[in-house]
């Protein structure tokens, strides 16, 4: 049996997950493992008295940590960018392996961080929570070439979405929902912007593409100009709309965007509702996998958390060799390149003859419809609703197309385009 000691940064929900966990499964973990683990310092602003530490020692200063001969290795927990970034930083100049469920330092850091020779670092929980896929991809899929890697990846959007598709619930209460049960900060920018989502593709689209963490490369929109309409017709066009995370190899290079999405809903992701995260693969041997399960919460990410903990102490003292990756191989599109067919829907006067100059204005740039259908005005209003679903064409010919749609003296109000990915 070896003995393995934690120091953990910080004492909110995901720290205090791993000390529960240890609570209830220590002995089960050292059976399986053959390692005995200790948490034997946390260090965090506030000292929380009602938090049981099992005997470690509590300070509140961050460098104790590193500075703490007896500890084997360090657990960041404290989230943020700046003093993460220079706390994983010093730490593993200490020659402390570190593991962090932070993925806005690796989104950002990632590269400098990894490419540090002193000491490994790990950070499963940081994309998809509870899910390994870091594991699935680095080592599961090790032999694979990947063609895609798709995402549901913010339980806060996921949850949104599906209150929208199942209750008929609007975007701003079905926020406020999250918000009552936890699943939405009090400023959820990060998660309805897209942000969030953006980290973690960042990070699983350097993994699985052999190239640097660049957040600057994702294309990034939110979920705040989905509208219930936009839901319905979607529904009943036979798609549910989710907002993905979408790495993929092209001929060109790598599409790298983050967005709502009409997914047809036969497809397994389209079904994937509520908090839950999963995560699509496709590679040349193994095919088409997917990865589900929670993405956030406490317990979950500590299990996660814990995974990289047991596998590096398996491995100590041995040390890890810096990542390499190959900058030159793969580039990321810039949006105006990427492929995709389009979900509109366009609000117009109700006049004879407008859907035929909208069908002309998109031919004239090559796009084809797949499917329409005319919605009468909603209470209320005098609008009429054309719903289109185009064939694939490029980000560049549909932008302009909707130059010209949204010129036409009977178009009225913004167009909505969602982009449709059948995820073949
Ligand atoms: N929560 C989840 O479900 C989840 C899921 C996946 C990944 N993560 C990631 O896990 C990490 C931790 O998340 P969390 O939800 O546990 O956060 P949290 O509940 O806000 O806890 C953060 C802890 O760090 C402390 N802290 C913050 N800044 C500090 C600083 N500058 N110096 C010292 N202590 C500091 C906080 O102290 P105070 O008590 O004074 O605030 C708090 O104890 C984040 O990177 C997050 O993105 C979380």
């Amino acid at each position: 049996m070896k003995t393995v000691r934690l120091g953990i940064a910080g004492l909110g929900t995901v720290a205090q997950g791993v000390l529960d966990i240890l609570a209830s499964n220590q002995q089960l973990i050292a059976t399986r493992s053959g390692i005995d683990l200790q948490v034997t310092r946390v260090a965090s602003r506030t000292p929380k008295p009602d938090v049981n530490l099992a005997g470690a020692q509590f300070s509140t200063q961050l460098a104790d940590l590193y500075a703490d001969e007896q500890i084997d290795m360090v657990v960041e927990l404290i989230g943020g960018e700046d003093v993460a970034y220079e706390f994983i930083q010093a730490a593993l100049a200490a020659g402390k392996p570190v593991i962090t469920a932070n993925k806005a330092v690796i989104a950002a850091h990632g590269n400098t961080l990894l490419s540090h020779n002193a000491a490994p670092l790990r950070f499963e929980a940081a994309v998809a929570g509870a899910i390994p896929i870091i594991q699935a991809i680095q080592h599961g899929l090790v032999a694979n070439r990947f063609e895609h890697v798709v995402g549901i990846i913010n339980g806060t959007c996921n949850y949104i979405l599906t209150a929208m598709q199942e209750q008929g619930a609007a975007f701003a209460d079905a926020l406020a929902t999250a918000q009552e049960l936890g699943y939405a900060e009090a400023d959820p920018t990060f998660d309805i912007q897209g942000i969030d989502a953006a980290h973690k593709l960042a990070i699983l689209l350097g993994l699985a593409f052999d190239s640097p963490f660049n957040f600057a490369d994702i294309y990034i929109e939110g979920i705040t100009e989905v509208t219930s309409a936009d839901i319905q017709y979607a529904d009943e066009l036979g798609y549910h709309i989710k907002h993905l995370g979408l790495a993929r190899l092209t001929d060109t290079g790598l599409e790298a965007r983050v967005h709502p999405t009409l997914i047809p809903k036969s497809q397994l992701l389209a079904s994937v509702n509520d908090v839950l995260n999963a995560v699509l693969v496709k590679s040349d041997a193994a095919g088409n996998t997917m990865y589900s399960g929670p993405g956030a919460g406490g317990a979950a990410t500590a299990s996660a958390v814990l995974s990289d903990v047991i596998g590096l102490a398996c491995q100590l003292p041995q040390q890890d060799t810096p990542r390499s990756v190959d900058a030159s191989a793969v580039r990321v599109l810039p949006i105006e390149d990427i492929r995709s067919a389009y979900y509109l829907r366009i609000p117009t006067k109700d006049e004879p003859g407008v859907f035929a100059q909208v069908a002309n204005a998109l031919s004239s740039h090559g796009i084809s419809i797949e499917a329409a259908i005319q919605k009468e005005p909603r209470a209320g209003q005098d609008l009429v609703s054309i719903v289109i679903l185009t064939q694939v064409v490029q980000e560049a010919e549909m932008a302009a197309a909707m130059t010209q749609v949204q010129s036409l003296p009977q178009v009225q109000g913004s167009i909505a385009r969602i982009r449709v990915e059948t995820l073949d």
